[in-house]
């Protein structure tokens, strides 16, 4: 049994396809957010903290460790992007600020705050979803032009190793529901063979409560697989 695999390694698309899936189920979230249910709001807003933290680490991974790589192999490479993580780290900042400030609100002020706060977290959204793909594109292809695979995935490892292990597991679950079957076995075969077996085991306790149930049975007969035991 084998897998089909990319021409090149793709830094980007496991993590930017789970960010797409975060952002999206927090936007329609917030939308559908019952103002005056606490219920429903603490849930909803305690994701889009949630969401907003893992943007901001996520953009600081960016400028720590592939820009600089950019900029060592064409020198003003990473410019554009840089200016855009600023004022997303900006916009971060302000939508963190407005749900404080619905959660102070009283209950009359909390329906037009709810709005506001909706409509401006799909701005970033949509702003997200363009600089994602001029990183997919155009940085994508400067990197396979100028470095090895081998170069990627070392730099990939570095990032996961500067995360805590609660912030990889937040990944993990926006991640593996949302790739494909021959990205999520690609990742979870390279992960077992690199981390302790109670780690992967915790790893695989969250595929299974957060994928589909069909997607969940074709993973655990890809990783029963005699043959790809040693992979
Ligand atoms: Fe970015």
């Amino acid at each position: 049994m084998t897998f089909p695999t990319a021409p090149r390694y793709d830094l980007y698309a496991g993590i930017h396809k789970a960010l797409r899936a975060f952002m999206a189920d927090t936007l329609v979230a917030i939308g559908r957010m019952d103002e005056g249910d606490a219920a429903d709001t603490g849930p909803a807003l305690a994701q889009l903290r949630a969401l907003l933290g893992c943007m901001r680490a996520h953009l600081g991974h960016e400028n720590e460790f592939i820009h600089p790589l950019l900029e060592s192999v064409a020198v003003g490479a990473a410019a554009r992007i840089s200016i855009e993580h600023v004022e997303h780290q900006r916009e971060i900042a302000t939508l963190e600020a407005q749900v404080d400030a619905f959660e102070a609100a009283d209950a009359s002020a909390r329906p037009a705050l709810a709005l506001k706060l909706y409509r401006e977290l799909a701005l970033f959204v949509g702003e997200n979803f363009s600089h994602m793909q001029y990183e997919e594109v155009v940085h994508g292809a400067q990197l396979w032009a100028h470095c090895s695979d081998a170069q990627l995935l070392d730099l990939e490892h570095r990032i996961v190793a500067s995360q805590t292990p609660d912030e990889a597991m937040l990944v993990l679950r926006w991640m593996l529901p949302y790739m494909t079957h021959a990205e999520r076995c690609a990742l979870l075969f390279g992960m077992r063979a690199m981390v302790p077996a109670p780690v992967f085991a915790a790893v695989l306790e969250l595929a299974r409560a957060h994928l589909r149930e069909g997607d969940w049975i074709k993973l655990d007969a890809a990783l029963s697989a005699p043959s790809l035991r040693a992979a």
